[in-house]
């Protein structure tokens, strides 16, 4: 097979180095099923991964890329064929395993999941981990009460970001009507809002964590930020609400009691992922192709390889809006 393009990181003493390369397959690690790269995207993880210590990369060098659609062209395993349409996330992909920033790549059979009926290889990407993570988060909320009958309201933290974006969309298009979105700059207050956003609020705006309780504000929130944000926020869910919780982008430390829990009873709903069981994925991908699918109106840029490195910094300089799919495969 000719040698193809890749995104590579290596180790350097100081710092990672990274950029686009000729590899071959024999620098792609094991796995039964060898898939011609249709669209991978960019994530939060990936930012992290290109960063010395970035707690991502577990060695080097490495393909990144978390996540995958594509065609299959060899498998070993019987449950894929040749030219079957397969999607792939989270997992070891680009962090012990090579990744999805590249036009070939091989997996175990186990990670792999059919793509499903109604959705196209870059439909797949523009949710992609971000997108499945919030219609994870979407589902965990609604496992505990979160119905558009009910009228809730609701906040979403890091609204204009990958999993924030995704999500407005969802709950807007499944017909919730109250959907606050927490935004840090000016210009993101229209974004939000084209996005479903019915209200937008600063951080300035979210109450302090100096006392264990404050005004019930929201029945339901998802939490992309986490530190002072998701600490601010669990003093304001209403009795019986729930937040859940998938992101760190504004740090890990919580700052709670235990009072919201045992007064209001609130819920603390944990989002990963990167291990969701191989058998729970069909069902939330067919979720996704069909009631939450906001592909059409996604705030989505569409990319390179080569223009991976400038999206990377734009995520780290938060200077980042909605998705971004990176199209790997050349030609159609
Ligand atoms: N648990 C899982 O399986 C899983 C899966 C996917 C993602 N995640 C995590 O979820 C988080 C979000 O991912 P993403 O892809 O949506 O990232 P993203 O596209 O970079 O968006 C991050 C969002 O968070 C906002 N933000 C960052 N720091 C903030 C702070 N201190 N206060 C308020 N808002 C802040 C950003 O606002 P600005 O635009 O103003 O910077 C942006 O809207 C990340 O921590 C990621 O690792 C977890």
């Amino acid at each position: 097979m000719e040698k193809f393009n890749a995104i590579v990181i290596k180790e350097q003493e100081e710092e990672l180095e990274y950029g686009v390369e000729q590899i071959d397959d024999s620098e792609l690690s094991g796995g039964e099923v060898f898939i011609n790269v249709a669209y991978s995207s960019l994530n939060y993880k990936d930012m992290l991964a290109v960063q010395k210590n970035g707690g991502v990369i577990r060695k080097y060098p490495m393909i990144p890329g978390i996540d995958l659609s594509g065609t299959v062209v060899e498998s070993a395993d019987p449950r894929f064929q040749e030219g079957q349409e397969v999607v792939v996330t989270g997992f070891e992909m680009g962090m012990s395993h090579t990744g999805g920033f590249a036009e070939f790549a091989r997996v175990p059979a186990d990670w792999v999941v059919p793509l499903p009926e109604k959705l196209s290889l870059r439909d797949a990407m523009v949710f992609g981990t971000a997108g499945f993570t919030a219609a994870l988060s979407v589902m965990a909320l609604e496992k505990n009460g979160m119905k558009p009958e009910n009228d809730p309201e609701i906040l979403v933290t890091g609204s204009t970001g990958g999993v924030g974006s995704v999500a407005l969309q969802i709950l807007s298009k499944n017909g919730y009507q109250k959907i606050t979105a927490l935004v840090r700059k000016d210009h993101q207050v229209e974004v939000a809002k084209s996005l479903g956003a019915t209200n937008v609020i600063f951080p300035d705006n979210l109450g302090d964590v100096k006392k264990p309780l404050n005004r019930e504000k929201y029945d339901f929130a998802l939490d992309t930020v986490g530190g002072d944000v998701a600490s601010a926020i669990i003093r304001q869910l209403s009795y019986g609400g729930s937040m859940s919780t998938c992101g760190m982008a504004g740090g890990i430390q919580l700052t709670a009691t235990v009072l919201p829990f045992i007064l209001r009873g609130i819920n603390l709903l944990g989002i990963d992922s990167v291990n969701v069981p191989i058998e729970k994925r069909p069902e939330i991908w067919k979720n996704i192709a069909n009631d939450w699918n906001i592909s059409a109106t996604a705030l989505v840029n569409e990319i390179s390889l080569d223009d991976v490195p400038a999206v990377i910094d734009a995520i780290k300089n938060g200077k980042h809006l909605g998705r971004t799919i990176v199209k790997c495969r050349i030609g159609p």
